[in-house]
This record gives structure tokens, sequence and C-alpha cells, in this order.
């Protein structure tokens, strides 16, 4: 398999029987994909543990999926899973699959991976694989409709990690061993190109043998984790911008994590960023760790995600930067996606989604009562 036309990377897959050989094809349904525009423009506050508030039994990685956001670049979902899910592959693009907690192991035709809380599940296009959890997992998946790959800007011109990087080789965990599989009639589920929303639908083919038959295989082209605790923060003396907390890189979308770290230690630096405009991108945090008491007052909280689109100025509620003078260290957890085009809102960011947010910071809205929570509180977070 290779990518970009076979003149980007590839592997030579050495499969026991035929990958080509299917026996039969029948549409496969996929959850709903319609998405909604921000419009009239907000910044939003969707509330994703508020779609898994019962049993996660019967429910499985792939076909759990709830979409949160996306546009023609990448979409956003979120699903609390416990069951092993059916064999999947996406071929629309890349995924990244942020474990928000829980481990387990993903089998896929290059071999096993294990997966823990903090891992990046990075799945080229593609590959079939499953998801099998060991214990109730959290995952928000990350789809690409391109390839998903660290930051060029990291990289040797031959594609060695640069020592500047915030992580290196060692840190990505490939399979490390052949995981071959005997079978008859092997169902799986293909997320392909298509007339449906959002360009995208299901088929389910079916395979004469198993399609996990793999006894070996040579290449630069491989599925792998990557932990957010390998990720060392790169800091500075004045306030260091958004890129310096880039992981990956896909086609008109970046992702990054803010994760534990000192801060701006200048001895007149204020922490928390000034308010900015990202003026080509709409801005999604998914916060996934730390201290939130500090940020009442906007109603974020653990499993939370923000949405602050381009055209709109954003930053910390009003307070928070007197109350960060002087901290030395910020204990939070997020990973944030940018898009360059503008994110629509799925079924699942529809359903959690907390209304008062928009009026936060002026601490009223349009409703006659004065919007917002009311609380009035300051927040810290150094990239709201
Ligand atoms: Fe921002």
């Amino acid at each position: 398999m290779g990518e970009e036309g076979f003149s980007s990377d590839s592997s030579l897959l050495y499969h026991a029987g035929v990958p080509s050989a299917i026996v039969d094809s029948q549409v496969w349904n996929l959850p709903d994909q319609g998405t909604t525009p921000n419009h009239p423009l907000k910044p939003r506050h969707l509330k994703l543990h508020d779609l898994s508030t019962g049993s996660s039994s019967g429910v499985d990685a792939v076909t759990g999926r709830r979409l949160v956001l996306g546009n023609g670049d990448v979409r956003i979902s979120y699903v609390v899973a416990s069951d092993t899910s059916p064999y999947y592959r996406n071929a629309t693009g890349d995924e990244c699959v942020y474990v928000e907690a829980g481990s387990g192991t993903v089998e896929t035709s290059f071999g096993v991976l294990s997966y823990r809380t903090g891992d990046y599940v990075l799945v080229p296009r593609a590959t079939t694989h499953r998801w099998l959890p060991a214990e109730e997992s959290r995952l928000y998946p990350i789809e690409a409709s391109s390839h998903i790959a660290p930051p060029k800007r990291y990289l040797s011109r031959f594609g060695q990690f640069l020592e500047h990087a915030p992580y290196c080789e060692r840190d990505l965990h490939g399979p490390s061993e052949p995981f071959v599989q005997e079978g008859a009639d092997v169902e799986v589920l293909v997320k392909h190109r298509g007339s449906g929303p959002g360009g995208i639908v299901g088929s389910r083919l079916t395979y004469a043998t198993h399609p996990l038959d793999v006894v070996g295989w040579d290449g630069c082209l491989y599925p792998y984790t990557f932990n957010v605790e390998d990720f060392m923060p790169i800091t500075g003396k004045v306030h260091q911008p958004p890129p310096v907390h880039q992981v990956f890189e896909g086609w008109n979308f970046v992702i990054c994590n803010f994760l534990p770290r000192k801060v701006d230690y200048h001895p007149l630096s204020i922490p928390v960023p000034y308010y900015h405009s990202n003026v080509d991108s709409d801005e999604v945090m998914f916060y996934v760790g730390g201290d939130y008491e500090a940020r009442k007052g906007s109603g974020i909280n653990i499993g939370s995600i923000s949405l602050h689109p381009g055209g709109y100025a954003h930053g910390p509620q009003p307070s928070a930067l007197e109350v960060s003078i002087g901290v030395e260290y910020f204990d939070e957890s997020a990973v944030m996606v940018d898009t360059f085009r503008p994110l629509e809102l799925g079924e699942g960011g529809l359903a959690v989604e907390d209304p008062a947010y928009a009026w936060t910071w002026a601490g009223r809205g349009p409703d006659a009562e004065g919007g917002g929570d009311g609380d009035g509180g300051p927040a810290v977070f150094s990239n709201s």
C-alpha cells in the first residue's frame, strides 16, 4: 500500500491470501454525518461527557461514533466504547484517535497496537483494523480527508526528527510482530468517498479469507501510537504561540496538545494569553485533564469542547489575567484541533451544547435575565 500515488510513504505487505478476494458488497449505513453551520456565528461549548451518561456495553469504537464537529477536511467525533468493534477501514483518510481514558488493543493488518489513556492512535488510510477495549474507553476520533503526520518543520529534509522537536522516533510505537488470523467470509466495514452527507458513505465488504493475514511487512507506512506523556512542552520567558504545542498536521488542519508545564518566566509576564484572533482558523479545544476550578465563569470543565471560530476574537474570561500573575505552572491538559475551513456542528455536538457559553465574557446575553451563568468568577486557561 502506498500514499500519493506511490510517490510518498509506502509499505509492502505479505498476505497469505488474496487481499482483493471479496464475495459480497452491501450498503453500510453510517451514523448521522449531517452537519449544521455555525450561523449566526458564536463561540460554542459542547459537553461531550453528556453524550455518554449510560452504560457503554453494546457500544463499539467504530459504529458508536457520534459526529461532534466536521467539515470537508476533518471530522471529530466521540464514543465511549466497551465492545469489540467490527473490522473496519477508513478509505477517506487517516484517523488519529485520542484516548481520553481507557485501554485495550487495536488489531490491524500490520500487527497489534496496545493503547492507553493519553495515546493518539494513528491509523493510516485504508488500514483494516478493529478496536478491542480491555476496559471502557473514551475515544475522540479525528478523521481526516488526508494524511496525518508530524509537522514538516520538526523533520530534517530526509525525515529525521530534529532535536528541537517536542518528541522523536523513540516515542512512536508501531506493531512489533505479525498478527495472522484465519477465517472465511469475513465482513469489513469501509468508510469511503461518495455522495452522502460530508461526501462520505459506507460499504460492507465480505472477504473470502481473513483480511488480517499479513505474515510480515516492510516499509515506512504503518499504524502507531504516541502518548502525550512523551511530549516535551516548549516553554518561554514570554508567551509562546500555539504552534509550539503542535503534535500532528493534516491537510487544512493541525492537532496540538496543551500539557502540564512551566509557564512564562519573565518577571513581568502574564501567563494567560492575550486576547487573540486566529483569523484563518476555527479552534477546537477538548479539555481532558487538570484543574479547571479556575475556569469558573465559563462553564468549561473536563470533557468539554470549546469552539472558537474564525472571525471571533477570544481569550481568558475576565479577571483571569490578574489571577494568573505570579503563577509558575499550569496543570492542564487539552487537545486542540485548528481547521482552516469552518467547522459545522454534528448531531452529537448539537445534542450537548451549553447555550450560555457565548455570553460568559460579557456576563450577559440577549435574554432579559442577562444570559451567561452569572457566575462572573475568574478563569485561567492558557488557550481558552
Ligand atoms: Fe486560541
